[in-house]
């Protein structure tokens, strides 16, 4: 048992004072973030997230640390903050869904690959680097419940796989598969990057495209299911037929969970061709099960949510055999499957392809793994959303049950965001003056709207995240409407 913390434990309950207290004076940061993990459990039980527990989680923490149990005493192996003690500490970072985090565990780990490669890279290449790469691919087909390896390529990240299977459907349209005019349907919230990468593949190629209009705020699943429904009707109208249909999982700006299971239970029914669902947010924020999803294709990064670092990704098809995928770099392992052509793209850089192990034996570290952390950062995001939401007199922009460790938060209607450019100004305005990152969301006001909300902050939790960074935002912007700002000051 770790003597210190038994140590301040009891000082704690002596003295009533809160370990954090205690910790924050005399302790290593290293001990007192350990507990996270345990609140990662047991929501009752409250961790400070100045980084202290309450007494009665440090009395709690006792009995599970005198446990004889070695799988229970890991929970205390993680130091979140020297994890992540290369991030800039002036800054609440409350946006790890744009470009996500990666420990320093991992990041030894891939520079020890990078090193080994740069030591002997003649070695490296042809005795190291393919079976590591498998050995991510297996990691992850574990990981997403996929039925064979061969399923799993790994690509640089969601732009690519999106690239990759766009390319696809443009070869159907030039060989006549598919006939000018029949239609993709996306979701008007696609990620900006994939509608232009519909517009170079799919457009130029004869197909049209038709965008679901999404509502937002969303009240239910029901709603988008509904939207959803229309546009593969009018996909199919005029004797076209729907070849493709892409699907977030987790639309980025305004950031929502969709049914994307129900979407392609509807999709194979209407006899939709080819299935792309674009999760490049999913994998360590929710669940995902590729075989009860259903699609196609299916693409995440593993550097927003899974710890990895820049970049990596996995496109996983259902039939790898069939599918006449290729990646878009074309090097020597052209037409051995999509997987293997991936492997090898010319020489590069391929260390972050092989720390995916590394990556989840750092989620492992907490109880319940990469589960539990997904459990944590849910529930703490719906409680700082809640704590702003009340604080600015707003709401969320979807029910708790379409977050996932993102949450949209409504900013006071008299900021008067009117446009775009307006929420990009802000979040600059707020990078420069209050030290906040966090992205801002423009919403056209329906017309007659009265005092329309138009401006969402979409705000992350992750592991390294603490309160303070909330309230940094909270007082940021109830300072700006106290002074009476508004964006109507980017217009000069
Ligand atoms: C829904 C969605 N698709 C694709 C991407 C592109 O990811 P990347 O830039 O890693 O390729 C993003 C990035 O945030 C996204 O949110």
């Amino acid at each position: 048992m770790n003597i210190m913390f038994f140590l301040f434990s009891l000082a704690s309950t002596l003295f009533r004072t809160p370990i954090s207290t205690l910790s924050r004076s005399c302790l290593s940061s290293q001990h007192y973030f350990r507990l996270f993990s345990m609140a990662a459990k047991n929501p009752h039980h409250h961790l400070e997230e100045n980084g202290g527990a309450t007494t009665v989680m440090a009395a709690d923490i006792l009995n599970r640390h005198n446990s004889s149990s070695c799988k229970k005493r890991k929970l205390f192996d993680i130091d979140v903050r020297s994890e992540f003690s290369h991030h800039d500490p002036a800054v609440a970072r409350i946006n790890n869904g744009s470009f996500g985090s990666c420990p320093s565990s991992v990041i030894e780990a891939q520079q020890r690959y990078q090193l080994r490669f740069l030591e002997q890279p003649d070695d490296f290449y042809f005795n190291h680097l393919k079976p590591s790469i498998l050995r991510s691919r297996e990691a992850i087909k574990t990981l997403i419940n996929a039925d064979h390896v061969d399923e799993i390529s790994i690509v640089d990240n969601a732009t690519t796989a999106a690239a990759i299977v766009l390319q696809q459907v443009k070869w159907s349209f030039f060989e006549s598969k598919f006939n000018p005019g029949d239609t993709a349907v996306m979701l008007h919230y696609a990620y900006g990057a994939v509608k232009k990468s519909v517009e170079a593949y799919v457009t130029r190629a004869g197909g049209q495209v038709i965008e679901v209009k999404m509502p937002f705020p969303v009240a239910s699943n029901h709603e988008i299911i509904t939207a959803f429904r229309n546009a593969l009707e009018v996909g199919k109208s005029n004797n076209r037929k729907v070849r493709l249909a892409i699907i977030d999982h987790i639309t980025s700006m305004p950031s929502v969970v969709i049914p994307v299971k129900e979407l392609v239970k509807m999709c194979r029914e209407e006899g939709v061709d080819r299935i792309f669902v674009d999760a490049a947010h999913a994998i360590g924020s929710i669940r995902v099960d590729v075989k009860e999803i259903g699609a196609d294709f299916y693409t995440s990064n593993l550097h927003k949510w899974l710890f990895c670092p820049p970049s990596i990704a996995f496109l996983h098809c259902r039939t790898p055999e069939l599918s006449n995928l290729h990646h878009p770099v074309v090097s020597h392992e052209y037409g051995n499957g999509l997987a293997i052509e991936s492997s090898w793209i010319g020489t590069r850089d391929y260390s972050a392809q092989l720390v995916v192990p590394e990556a989840l034996e750092f989620v492992n570290r907490f109880e319940g793994g990469i589960d539990g952390i997904m459990k944590w950062n849910h529930q703490k995001v719906i409680e700082m959303a809640d704590m702003l939401a009340k604080s600015w007199g707003t709401n969320l922009g979807t029910p708790p049950d379409m977050c996932s460790s993102m949450a949209m938060v409504g900013l006071p209607a008299c900021l008067e965001i009117m446009s775009d450019s307006d929420g990009l100004k802000l979040r600059s305005h707020l990078r420069e003056f209050f030290k906040v990152e966090v992205p801002i969301y423009y919403r056209q006001p329906k017309v007659g709207e009265v005092n329309p909300v138009t401006g969402y902050a979409r705000i992350s939790h992750q592991i390294y995240n603490i309160v303070d960074d909330y309230y940094r935002l909270r007082d940021a912007i109830n300072n700006l409407v106290n002074s009476g700002f508004t964006c109507k000051v980017f217009h000069d």
